[in-house]
């Protein structure tokens, strides 16, 4: 796949399934997401792997914090089965660092960039994946648990597998009802 088709062709698959990355294909994602644009080379980024057993530590977390949140019963269980959607998740922080010409928006892009960088390494690797939030990304107790700092914003769990099936989502968008001309 080349570069042009990569832009142009990627998607994200929400149903994942085995295999995950290889060891190679790994070290390319985080290679990928290291290349992300970094105004005054802060890097103000933090991944954290959860594959095997460890997604179901993320259940875990996931179901105290529903708890702590009073969650009514089907969310409680649907808690502790999110990590099991995908082999590998990768957790993405913006580590805010205080900066004279950095603000924190900027950092937060940043770490976004390095999420979109590694969508597209596994993409054009033939992995597919998807980038997911929710409210559990915004959770004090979630945040916590993966020993974030108050300051630092989870920007996404970024699931990543192979593709259950090859549907190619159509994209029926005009491009001039974006890009104006001043
Ligand atoms: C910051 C961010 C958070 C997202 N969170 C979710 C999510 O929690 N669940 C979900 O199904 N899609 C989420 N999405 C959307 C998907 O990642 C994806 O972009 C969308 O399904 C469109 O698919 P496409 O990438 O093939 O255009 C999120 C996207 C972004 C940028």
């Amino acid at each position: 796949m080349n570069a042009l088709e990569l832009l142009l062709e990627r998607q994200s698959n929400s149903k994942l399934t085995t295999p995950g990355p290889t060891a190679e294909q790994l070290d390319i994602i985080k290679q990928a997401a290291l290349r992300a644009p970094d105004h005054a080379a802060l890097k103000p980024w933090q991944f954290i792997l959860v594959e095997g057993d460890a997604r179901e530590k993320l259940g875990e977390i996931y179901y105290q914090a529903a708890l702590n949140n009073n969650a009514d019963d089907t969310v409680l269980a649907r808690a502790k089965e999110l990590p099991l959607r995908a082999p590998l998740i990768i957790i993405c922080i913006a580590k805010y660092k205080p900066h004279d010409k950095v603000p924190r928006i900027e950092q937060v892009q940043s770490a976004g960039c390095a999420v979109m960088a590694m969508q597209q390494a596994a993409f054009a690797q033939g992995l597919a994946g998807v980038w997911r939030t929710g409210s559990y990304a915004q959770d004090d107790y979630v945040k916590q648990a993966l020993n974030l700092a108050p300051e630092d914003e989870l920007v996404g769990f970024l699931y990543l597998g192979s593709k259950v099936n090859d549907f190619k989502k159509s994209r029926n968008i005009d491009v001039n009802d974006f890009f104006t001309s001043l």
